[in-house]
């Protein structure tokens, strides 16, 4: 089997990447290496994948190869390449969301038509859902984003289901909410409050804290990908969360713990674009492709501080 992995660099793309090697797969990889954060982080996360030989990097932007050639001959394209971050995406950071989560999404489906691919796996977000009436939020309920960059990720869901549509290109659709573990972007939560406690400086809390987030360790969500590779399943979308959710303030009583270290919280503003809550129904994958979440919120957050400590010396 051969396999695309778009974003192979970033947080996800790289464990992803890992697993199929893994698994025995042959993976092509793309990446831009875009800076929203360090490309040396970057190059880290994939420093073993170079050395694998079934693996070969294309460091280009989507947008500037030749996507019917990458695609001419593979069975399995992961797309998890976008610009990432909720609280970024006003202003004139919005070209960079609307050029990589849609334009570079609508090209490599264009090139994904009669390929013969197996899956096109997209990942989508939490964030399609913005405000939500009631918890646990299930996939039938109201798409309202409330953030630019959720605007460009819901965008992006109705490309592949007009191209699925009217092309039969083989997407499945995976709503992943707030991933961690080692390689964490630097701009997420859970990063940003370890570095803090590690270099014992204060940890800043955007709003009072009362906002809860459903955190969804990362393997679990490269395992979600296989599963949803290998599932007869349709399209989707498929909710993929850890499936428990901490208020922000209580994240951090349990990053003081498994550091063992007090902390000082710095309280600013509430961001514009955050969402108050979010927590999955993940009965959907459950049934259909057989998800099931292995890792608890204090398993993953030691391995982040692990892979933290290992970073920062
Ligand atoms: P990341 O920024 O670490 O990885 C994305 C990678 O894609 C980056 O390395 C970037 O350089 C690359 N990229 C972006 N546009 C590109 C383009 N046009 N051509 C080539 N490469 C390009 O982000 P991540 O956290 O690993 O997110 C991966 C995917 O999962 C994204 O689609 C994101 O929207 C989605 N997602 C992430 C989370 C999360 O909590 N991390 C939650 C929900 C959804
Ligand atoms: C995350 C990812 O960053 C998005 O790319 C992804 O699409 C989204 O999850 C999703 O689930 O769809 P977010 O939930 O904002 O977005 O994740 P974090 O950056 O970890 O933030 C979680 C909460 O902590 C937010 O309420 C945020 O305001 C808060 N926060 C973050 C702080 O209080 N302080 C910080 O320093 C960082």
């Amino acid at each position: 089997m051969k396999a695309v992995v778009t974003g192979v660099a970033g947080f996800i793309g790289s464990h992803l990447a890992e697993r199929l090697i893994k698994e025995g797969m042959e993976v092509v990889g793309v990446d831009a290496f875009l800076p929203y954060y360090s490309p040396k982080q970057k190059e880290a996360n994939i420093a073993s994948l170079k050395d694998q030989p079934r693996f070969r990097l294309i460091k280009a932007n989507l947008l500037s190869i030749d996507l019917e050639t990458l695609l001419s001959d593979v069975d399995l394209v992961f797309h998890m390449a976008a610009q990432p971050g909720v609280r970024a995406s006003w202003g004139h950071n919005f070209k960079e969301y609307a050029r990589n989560n849609l334009e570079a999404t609508q090209e490599l489906l264009e090139a994904a038509r009669g390929k013969g691919l197996t899956k096109f796996i997209h990942a989508s977000s939490s964030s399609v859902y913005g405000e939500v009436q009631k918890l646990p939020i299930s996939e039938t309920d109201p798409l309202r984003p409330v953030s630019p960059y959720g605007v460009t990720k819901l965008a992006a869901e109705k490309l592949c289901q007009v191209y699925a549509a009217n092309f039969s290109v083989p997407v499945t659709m995976l709503r992943f909410f707030t991933v961690f573990g080692p390689r964490q972007r630097p701009d997420m939560a859970i990063h940003r409050f370890i570095v803090a406690a590690i270099k014992e400086e204060p940890i800043e809390i955007f709003g009072d804290g009362s906002q809860t987030r459903d955190f969804t360790y990362v393997a679990d969500v490269v395992e979600a990908c296989l599963l949803a590779a290998q599932a007869d399943s349709g399209i989707g979308p498929y909710n993929i969360g850890g499936g428990s959710r901490v208020a922000i303030k209580d994240l951090v009583a349990l990053i003081e713990k498994v550091l063992d270290t007090q902390v000082k919280i710095e309280f600013l503003k509430r961001q514009p674009g955050d969402v108050s809550h979010t927590h999955s129904d993940t009965q959907r994958a459950r049934e259909q492709l057989g998800f099931k979440p292995q890792f608890d919120l204090e398993e993953g957050l030691f391995e982040e501080a692990a892979w933290l400590r290992s970073q920062l010396g």
